[in-house]
């Protein structure tokens, strides 16, 4: 868990309601030298991971975010500039207070273009574990969910947050603006490659790969 007496500024819970119930025993067993976010916001669940792989010698973080926020942060008016800067301190605070290596490595653009350029550099099978939680946009979450597979080795797990998260809308649920569908079109065209993990949570979706 991230130390409560660490000087952290959240001002949201999203990472706590479910991801923080499941990643304990995940990261437990997976033990991941690095990792890849999309969409860090204000770095909840990056410092969770500096603080859980404490046991590890080391462990490599890339975080990809525009910081200008979702269409849903937009229409809210967050003030992305102040996000960014509360990103940067509790990163800065976890690193900080670890005492094991810890890299942290910071992507500001979109996700689709970091993506592609990370299987340029590091080329696929690269990361262990992947957390697709960026744009909640469906042409954008299938972008993210192809590429993050090509990025992820043989045995790691994808993680999507929001599985089952909508814009409540004057018209009802517009299915090109939540994950559910994208969710749904990867996971059915990549069906023999991958193992959906059982879960006590249906709002995320966890999926292992079996294979390229
Ligand atoms: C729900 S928040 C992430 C929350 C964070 N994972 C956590 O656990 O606290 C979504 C983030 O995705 C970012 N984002 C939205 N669309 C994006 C895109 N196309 N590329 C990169 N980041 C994007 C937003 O700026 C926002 O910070």
């Amino acid at each position: 868990m991230t130390d409560d007496a660490a000087p952290y500024q959240f001002t949201t819970d999203w990472f706590d309601i479910y991801a923080r119930r499941i990643w304990p025993d995940l990261l437990a067993q997976l033990q991941p030298a690095r990792v890849l976010e999309i969409g860090s916001y204000e770095g909840a669940a990056v410092c969770f991971l500096v603080e859980q792989s404490a046991a590890q010698p080391s462990i490599e973080i890339h975080c990809v975010d525009t910081w200008g926020g979702g269409i849903e942060h937009q229409s809210a008016g967050v003030d992305m500039a102040a996000v960014e800067g509360r990103f940067l301190h509790n990163v800065n605070t976890a690193v900080a207070r670890a005492r094991h290596a810890v890299d942290v490595r910071v992507h500001k653009q979109r996700s689709d273009l970091a993506l592609a350029q990370l299987l340029t550099q590091r080329g696929p099978g690269s990361f262990d574990f992947i957390y697709v939680d960026g744009s909640h946009q469906a042409a954008d979450v299938l972008c993210d969910a192809v590429l993050a597979f090509r990025l992820l080795r043989v045995g790691g797990v994808l993680a999507f947050d929001d599985y089952l998260w909508a814009e409540d809308l004057p018209r009802g649920r517009d299915p090109l603006r939540c994950p559910k569908p994208a969710i749904d079109a990867f996971v059915n065209l990549h069906f023999p490659k991958l193992d959906i993990l059982r879960l006590p949570v249906a709002y995320q979706l966890y999926v292992q790969k079996r294979s390229d």
